[in-house]
């Protein structure tokens, strides 16, 4: 529906409602779902404190207030329930399908439902690997190697920093594998393990971006390297927040004197409670994975509304947080960027 069309109706009914003897303190009656415009919507799960604040915000822009019907479906880490949801989408006949694509792969002919039903579809925060890049309307997602590749640059640098050469062997709790955000922050530490010949990924496992995942799969290595592991990359905050209980309950320390047995914790997402570690030193760096898509969903539709193009692929802004001043920024291989020094300020803010 257009624009303007749905600011005419939303103030015809607000005339009407008052107009009825609606008073201000009762809820004003909705226009009639016709007029609004639909979304389905299928998110990944529910699976860590970044999600639960990525559907809050998209839940809170496409309102019925602001216009839109919107029909959100949680996929509980099922690709297959994102592939059935877009189909019933599809039956329905809504106006715009958005999707967080759980793993990159296998979309291919779900896209083509979509496209022969002429519904655009918006892909949001992580990638699809699909050939023909037009399947889609636009994507709006994070540059996950670039986080990557900022948290290992942090790493080098502080080591620097520290005057520590020695060997550094790191334990990675992956994210869901195959998911862009996996893909990408695996691969940046990889890299990284490659031109740092100190550096040795010694273990490597999914901890499913869960808190309870993160936890068993540390305890899992700690058994296996009990005293050797001085780095955890935990690939979200809440594998961070699983990975920190299992190092305690064996009653290791979290810190970066390596030399007394202490393991140091990276991590992403940056939320509030993973900012609150960073600040108390229990994370040495926090890359910031922003989950804010709802307004800028909000605006994407409502410029296809008024039939304009979307760029096709755009990054959405993120930053490196750390407690630590001994490094004030970090070089990536491809560009440098100013390591955000943590406050009380920039914790209250954080609203997720
Ligand atoms: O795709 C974004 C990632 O998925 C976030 O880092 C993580 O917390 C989430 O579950």
């Amino acid at each position: 529906m257009k624009v303007f069309n749905k600011i005419f109706l939303l103030l015809t009914a607000a005339v009407l409602l008052y107009g009825c003897g609606y008073s201000s303190g009762q809820e004003a009656e909705v226009p009639a779902s016709k007029d609004l415009i639909t979304v389905g919507f299928t998110q990944v799960g529910a699976e860590s404190d970044w999600r639960l604040a990525s559907s809050a915000s998209v839940q809170k822009a496409l309102t019925v207030e602001n216009g839109f019907n919107l029909i959100f479906n949680d996929a509980q880490q099922k690709q297959e329930n994102q592939i059935k949801a877009v189909r019933e989408f599809i039956d329905q006949n809504v106006d715009y399908i958005i999707i967080d694509p759980i793993t990159e792969i296998g979309w291919e002919s779900t896209l083509m439902e979509a496209r022969d039903a002429a519904i655009p579809v918006i892909i949001v925060d992580r990638r699809v690997d699909v050939q023909d890049p037009s399947l889609y309307t636009a994507w709006i997602g994070s540059d996950f190697k670039l986080e990557g590749d900022l948290a290992c640059g942090w790493l080098k640098a502080y080591l620097d920093a520290k005057g520590i050469h020695g060997r550094i062997n790191i334990a990675d709790i992956q994210g869901t594998l195959d998911s862009s955000a996996q893909l990408g922050r695996t691969k940046a530490l990889e890299e990284a393990e490659q031109r740092y010949p100190n550096w040795h990924i010694v273990a490597k496992e999914s901890g499913e971006f869960t808190k309870a995942k993160g936890f068993e799969v540390m305890e899992k290595m700690l058994k296996t390297h009990r005293d050797s592991i001085n780095v955890v990359y935990c690939e979200n905050d809440n594998e961070a927040f699983g990975a920190k209980e299992a190092i305690e309950k064996t009653g290791k320390h979290i810190g970066t004197d390596f030399e007394h047995g202490d393991i140091m914790l990276i991590s992403f997402d940056s939320t509030r409670a993973g900012l609150l570690l960073t600040q108390s030193g229990d994370i040495g760096t926090n890359v910031e994975c922003n989950p804010e898509y709802g307004p800028k969903l909000l605006k994407m539709i409502e410029a296809l509304e008024r039939g304009e193009t979307l760029i096709h692929d755009q990054y959405i802004d993120e930053q490196i947080f750390s407690a630590e001043p001994l490094v004030v920024s970090v070089w990536t291989g491809s560009q440098k960027k100013k390591v955000t020094l943590l406050s009380d300020e920039i914790i209250k803010e954080r609203n997720y």
